[in-house]
């Protein structure tokens, strides 16, 4: 039964549950197999064929992301054929469109060397947004892509920068459908779509018009599953300057509602640059909505309340915690004391975590003693 039920990969033998993929397989197993157009947790749809490997009796290369495991089958991941055809469509893909990203022109030895290089020849503005965090990049770096074959094609797409959240440069789209797939089987918004045949392909939002004129809800789940730069926060395009230093990532809790996303702050010289899901916990598996993704500008505004305000005679007057606390535990009580603890109502908000809503009942139910407590969700 065992053996009915294992494959061999690169001399090794393992077992594989029914409906897996070579490359489940593979990843389970700890063996390297390079993608671009996968995602976990949606259809693989085998568009970019970085995956291929041998199959033993296969007439051509596979494509282990849409290839089932069979009994017996024996896979290669690594042999020259898998490696002249992964390089081969890496050309092909930087030959696409603009992907300025410099591993075209690469004929040095070492990547310190690479990476000084293109900081000082061209000036960052000339890099692509997502210089250094691109998967294309990082697989033409790994398979050695050096100079240019083919010569580039011309895609002809406007850059769309009509939305404050996402800059769509189709010009640097390498057509792999994950942020389709992002759209429409992850957040199910159904958004976009691919359009156009042959070389005119694109992805497209409602009869090719722009993001923000189509059913996007601007979640950002597509800019956080493109591999290279042709879905960008706008907010990268500012910010994107190394020379302004080291980017810290760091992991939090979003504080806009209740469900808890994981959510990695991308932080610079102490101010939030970027945001991100984290995907491999729950609940929200790298995806956010809209706010937790783009809504993080007021965290650094020097229009927000730091300290407490207290009103007296019409104006508000700084005030510290200690004794804003005190005043509203002085009034919480003469009220309770003059008019009974049902004068008092408590609104409790989704801004806040479940566990903060939680105490904040307790407090209404246990120290005021009263049962009128509401939320903001149930409108
Ligand atoms: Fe398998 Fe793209 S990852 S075809």
């Amino acid at each position: 039964m065992e053996s009915q039920n294992s494959i061999v990969i690169d001399g090794g033998k393992y077992s594989f549950n029914a409906g897996e993929t070579v490359l489940q397989v593979a990843q389970r197993n700890g063996i390297d197999i390079p993608t671009l157009c996968y995602m976990k947790n949606a259809s693989p749809t085998g568009a970019c064929r970085m995956c291929v490997v041998e199959v033993e009796g296969a007439r051509t290369l596979l494509a282990s992301c849409v290839t089932p495991a069979t009994p017996g089958m024996i896979v290669r991941t690594d042999t020259p054929q898998v490696m002249k055809s992964r390089r081969l469509n890496l050309e092909l893909l930087l030959s696409s469109g603009h992907h300025n990203c410099l591993v075209q022109d690469l004929d040095m030895d070492t990547w310190t060397d690479f990476q000084l290089r293109s900081m000082s020849a061209d000036g960052h503005k000339d890099l692509c947004p997502v210089y250094g965090d691109c998967r294309l990049q990082e697989l033409a770096i790994k398979y050695q892509i050096r100079g240019i074959r083919f010569e580039p094609a011309e895609p002809g797409h406007k850059i769309e920068n009509v939305n404050p959240f996402i800059v769509r440069d189709l010009s640097r789209c390498i057509l792999c459908g994950r942020c389709v797939q992002a759209c429409n089987e992850v957040q199910v918004n159904n958004a976009i779509s691919y359009g156009y045949r042959g070389a005119r392909s694109k992805i497209v939002a409602r009869g090719d018009r722009p993001l923000k004129e189509s059913d996007c809800v601007f979640c950002g789940e597509c800019v956080q599953a493109c591999p290279v730069g042709a879905l960008v926060p706008v907010r990268d395009i500012e910010e994107n300057d190394p020379s302004k230093g080291e980017t810290r990532l760091i992991r939090t809790t979003c504080s806009y509602c209740g469900v808890g996303c994981q959510m990695y702050l991308h932080v610079r010289k102490g101010k939030i640059v970027k945001v991100t899901g984290v995907e491999e916990v729950g609940p929200n598996y790298g995806s956010l909505c809209v706010k937790g993704r783009f809504g993080y500008n007021f965290v650094n505004s020097p229009k927000r309340l730091t300290a407490p305000l207290i009103k007296e005679k019409g104006n508000f007057r700084e005030a510290s915690w200690d004794e804003a606390l005190d005043l509203i535990a002085q009034n919480l009580n003469k009220i309770k004391k003059e008019s009974g603890p049902d004068s008092l109502g408590f609104l409790l908000s989704a801004r806040i975590t479940n566990e903060e809503n939680y105490l904040a009942q307790k407090f209404a139910r246990a120290v005021i003693g009263t049962n009128n407590v509401d939320h903001c969700a149930r409108l």
